[in-house]
């Protein structure tokens, strides 16, 4: 970085998300800085998913605007928004059970054979959906250099599945795997997609404690190795306030704070909301 300050991935600006009359979301404003782990926590209902199915364009936003960078996002489908650079993982595991595992990873990558690499969408796109649009058809009549893709492909899949200590089960279908080794293999096919910003849905969801120690060492290592800015759903406690570097908390749509691992478990306002007595003066790590 060529000065100290940070810069921000993301911003989230005055976003409301209306369902009918239920305000699932309210005002939210954030800022992502590149390379943080950033969670999000709240009660059941808060709106979390929500925020995440509005970034990654499942929904669009009744009122505000999500940046990628300086450039607004949210007037798109969820195939752009993977493009420009942002993966995501799901709250309930949503795998191909029957495919292996190395498949899995080869199903995210495929939208690349038939188009061009993220980074080539995003240097040439200039911010209207037209011109993004039209690159993407274009692309995907000239299916060029096809093979020597795929097989690049295989490759970086080997890649990912080593790193995250799953080469051995490459071959299995991922139906069979455990289910804590099911989670990670959610986060390998959305590092598949070659994210800048990685967004994940309750990841420790499930997990034993061994196996949720585990996964925040690996989500330290994913951020380092795979140069990802991180941006995570949890109610596991103890893995929030051990990995995360900030927190937002979110009750009824709307955050009620924000700061670091320590401000946030001694907020009066959290503690009421969301956390209770009990991790006031829990020491973590
Ligand atoms: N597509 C939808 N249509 C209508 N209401 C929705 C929709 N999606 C979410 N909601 C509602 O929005 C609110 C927020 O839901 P959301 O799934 O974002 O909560 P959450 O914070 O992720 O909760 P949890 O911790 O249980 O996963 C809930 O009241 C939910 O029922
Ligand atoms: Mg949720």
């Amino acid at each position: 970085m060529e000065n100290n300050q940070q810069k921000d991935i993301m911003t989230i600006d005055h976003m409301t998300m209306r369902f009918g009359g239920l305000v699932a979301v309210e005002d939210f404003k954030a800022s992502i800085e590149q390379g943080e782990i950033l969670g999000l926590i709240g009660p059941n209902g808060a709106g979390k998913t929500t925020i995440f199915n509005v970034i990654t364009g499942v929904y669009k936003p009744t009122h505000g605007h999500v940046y990628l960078e300086d450039k607004i996002i949210d007037e798109y489908e969820p195939h752009f928004i993977t493009h420009f650079g942002i993966a995501r993982t799901f709250q309930n595991i949503r795998l191909f059970k029957t495919m292996t595992v190395i498949e899995n990873l080869q199903a995210a990558m495929h939208y690349e054979l038939a188009n061009t690499k993220p980074d080539k969408v995003m240097n040439k796109w200039k911010g209207t959906k037209k011109e993004a649009t039209d690159l993407w058809f274009w692309k995907s009549i000239f299916k060029l250099g096809y093979f020597k893709k795929e097989r690049e492909q295989r490759e970086r899949a080997e890649f990912i599945l080593e790193k995250l200590g799953m080469l051995k089960h490459k071959d299995e279908p991922a139906g069979s795997l455990p289910y804590g080794e099911q989670r990670k293999l959610e986060i390998a096919r959305a590092l598949a997609t070659t994210p800048k910003l990685l967004l994940l849905d309750e990841p420790a969801a499930g997990m034993n404690p061994s196996e949720s120690v585990a996964l925040m060492n690996l989500v330290r290592k994913i951020r380092d190795e795979f140069d990802v800015t991180v941006f995570l759903i949890e109610h596991d406690m103890k893995f929030v306030m051990g990995l995360c570097e900030r927190i937002i908390v979110l009750d009824y749509g709307r955050e009620i704070a924000m700061g670091k691992p320590e401000e946030i478990r001694s907020n009066p306002k959290v503690i009421e909301a969301y956390l209770g007595e009990e991790w006031k003066d829990v020491v973590v790590n």
